[in-house]
């Protein structure tokens, strides 16, 4: 992709840096709070969660390891088959001794943090939480509610700050509408 197309797709920012700096700031604190005192494993899941998770670990006061997992779901129309197709799994290969706390990009239909969370809580971690930078609720095809959304946003595609379009807008530092117009 040229730079001027690529600009060209960026239509408008929808949430700042500083926006997300702050809020990932707020729920640092208050996870920080939550999980003092217990054996963490904080999970993201590739790609899309990669700078999100590279900025939230840095607002955990508390000890903790992580790890990643590459995961998609199988699904015949809107119903979910129950496999998840899983590209990379962790490195961790016993939870058990683990609070779980999931970190994703974005919970859009739902699907595939449906089923990874059953997975994972297959593998009896001592608990499981999902958090998640972004949710749009009006694209839900399956009930899943993540325990923690940072920001809330309308059915408009996204990129930036780890989301892609075509695997490119990953390195944008803000949230941005995708200009699907050119
Ligand atoms: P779900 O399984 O439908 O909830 O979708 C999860 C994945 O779809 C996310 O982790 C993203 O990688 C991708 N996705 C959904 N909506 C967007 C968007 O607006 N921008 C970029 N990626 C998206």
């Amino acid at each position: 992709m040229d730079t001027a197309t690529f600009n060209k797709r960026i239509k408008r920012v929808v949430i700042t840096e500083e926006e997300i700096r702050a809020k990932i700031k707020e729920v640092g604190k208050q996870l920080s709070k939550e999980y003092d005192g217990k054996p963490l494993l904080v999970v993201s899941i590739l790609k899309g969660a990669f700078v999100f998770m590279a900025d939230m670990t840095r607002e955990l006061s508390v000890p903790h390891e992580i790890d990643f997992m590459i995961a998609s779901s199988y699904y015949e129309g809107t119903v979910s088959s129950g496999v998840v197709n899983i590209k990379l799994d962790l490195a961790h290969t016993d939870i058990s001794n683990f609070h779980v706390l999931i970190l994703e990009d974005i919970v859009d239909t739902g699907r595939t943090l449906k089923d990874v969370v059953h997975l994972l809580k297959g593998r009896k971690p001592l608990s499981i939480k999902v958090v998640t930078l972004l949710d749009k609720p009006d694209r839900r095809l399956v009930e899943f509610n993540p325990d923690i959304s940072l920001f809330t946003i309308p059915d408009y595609f996204v990129i930036g700050y780890g989301l892609d379009c075509g695997e490119f807008f990953r390195n944008l530092p803000y949230i941005a509408e995708y200009n699907t117009e050119i």
